[in-house]
């Protein structure tokens, strides 16, 4: 199949070089001429493990291309993808002027039957306004369908090329037969339904596991306050198939380009048809809540924080990820500086886009996690990247000023940090002894 993806974004770009794995001949298209002459070069402008490696293997044997040619890649193509970002408008709202742009410049340049699919992540109702969009702007015969991305950063690859399941929105016959035969490679689960339910399925799928987050984060401060461990209490509930295990993992609350933008996007959408949300609004207040946890413990550990030098470990909303979009890492620190404390960051590969976002005198980046917690007062851990995790716990407690550790991630257990006599403060865990003292 011939298909042309709009916007070399995450979504595009992995699913580009994923539909050109499986076969397809596929071209990418980005106004943006610096980065389509980079991913020519074979060079890709993110963190994702796996793609560049994919990525040159199908660019070798001619099945991806990048272009800025927008015309001559949607004539050639029987099926176009639109993966444009959709940003957050300070209403929370969905921003859908790229994808307004890009369907209006695919209108102009279609010349006979085709199937515009939309990946990018709209609100319910913007496919069928996209279709108006089209009718207005040329005569040829043309389907839209709505295929939802659900891919995770880090493990982007992996989860395109084994997806959970496809949901394919649309109100053709023809299309969703195209749409089918092109994912057939990759599931048997592949859903047909209408397009707004495709849309509606996106929204909720990532409302749903948002919701399960902050569940266990607040489970997590009841167990602190009643004695109880909330690393037993998820193990336990995940046992119940009806449950299931994850997204139970108890932190610093959800970061990321998509759950904070969709969740407060549905709520507006909801807003939009006079349906007050309540649940998915106390969700995203619960995560905000979540992260000042780690300065309470701070404040716990040292009493005050003016002048002190306090480590930070991880600094990416998650693990195998460079991204630092909504990650709870920038407005603690930003915190922390206002509080008057000295930062020493680590990060094994996000440090250059926090400090983007966030420099500041009072800030000193370290290619060596040992390195920057020698002679801090104390270190919280945000990101549970691996090398953190594994790290020598004795060789910690030796070069720091006070060796204190304020686990937003609940990574090391109770008796490697007590061996290594350091002053631990978990999320939601009480030590075992304090439980069966406070039983
Ligand atoms: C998410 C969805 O999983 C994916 O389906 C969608 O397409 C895009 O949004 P992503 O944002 O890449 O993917 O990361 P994910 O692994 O889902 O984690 C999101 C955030 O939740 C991270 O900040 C992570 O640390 C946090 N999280 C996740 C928890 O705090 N606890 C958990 O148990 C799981």
């Amino acid at each position: 199949m011939k298909i042309t993806i709009i916007g070399t974004g995450y979504v595009g770009l992995v699913s580009g070089v994923c539909y050109a794995e499986i076969g397809n001949q596929v071209t990418c298209v980005d106004n943006d001429k610096k980065k389509i002459s980079m991913l020519r070069d074979g060079e890709i402008p993110i963190y994702e493990p796996g793609l560049k490696e994919l990525m040159d293997i199908n660019m070798n044997v001619g099945r991806l291309h990048f272009t800025t040619e927008l015309l001559e890649a949607v004539r050639t193509a029987d099926l176009v993808i639109v993966a444009v970002g959709t940003p957050p408008l300070s209403t929370g709202e969905a921003d859908l002027s790229f994808v307004e742009s890009a369907v209006h410049q695919v209108a102009l340049a279609m010349n006979g039957y085709l199937v515009i699919a939309i990946k990018s992540t709209v609100p319910v109702g913007t496919n069928v306004r996209v279709k108006q969009w089209i009718a207005t702007k040329t005569k040829h015969p043309f389907d839209v369908v709505s295929i939802p991305e659900f891919m995770r950063e880090g493990s982007a690859i992996f989860d395109t090329m084994h997806p959970d399941r496809i949901i394919i929105g649309a109100d053709s016959k023809r299309a969703s037969t195209l749409l089918f035969e092109l994912h057939r490679p990759l599931s048997d689960q592949i859903m047909l339904t209408d397009i707004h339910s495709a849309e509606m399925i996106k929204y909720a799928s990532n409302a749903f596991l948002a919701t399960k987050i902050s569940f266990i984060n607040e489970i997590a401060n009841i167990c602190e306050k009643v004695g109880a461990d909330v690393e037993e209490v998820a193990l336990g509930m995940g046992l119940d198939r009806r449950i299931g295990s994850s997204f139970l993992k108890a932190g610093i609350g959800y970061g990321g380009s998509c759950f904070p933008k969709d969740t407060k996007a549905l709520i507006q959408i909801a807003g939009n048809v006079e349906y007050d949300f309540k649940l998915l609004k106390s969700v995203v207040e619960v995560n905000q809540m979540q992260r000042w946890g780690i300065i309470e413990k701070l404040k716990q550990a040292l009493g005050t924080l003016k002048g002190r030098k306090i480590a930070i470990w991880g600094l990416a909303f998650k693990p195998g990820t460079d991204d630092v979009r909504e990650a709870p890492s920038l407005e603690i620190v930003a915190k922390l500086l206002e509080l008057g404390a000295k930062i020493r960051l680590y990060d094994p590969v996000a440090m250059d886009n926090f400090l983007r976002y966030l420099g500041h005198p009072d800030i000193i980046g370290f290619e060596d996690a040992l390195e920057a917690v020698t002679g801090c007062d104390a270190v919280c851990l945000l990101t549970e990247w691996e090398v953190i995790c594994e790290i020598n716990l004795k060789q910690v407690a030796e070069v720091m000023a006070s060796p204190i550790i304020i686990d937003g991630r609940n990574v090391f257990d109770y008796e490697s940090v007590k061996k290594a006599g350091i002053i631990y403060f978990p999320i939601g865990r009480s030590k075992p002894m304090d439980r069966i003292q406070s039983t």
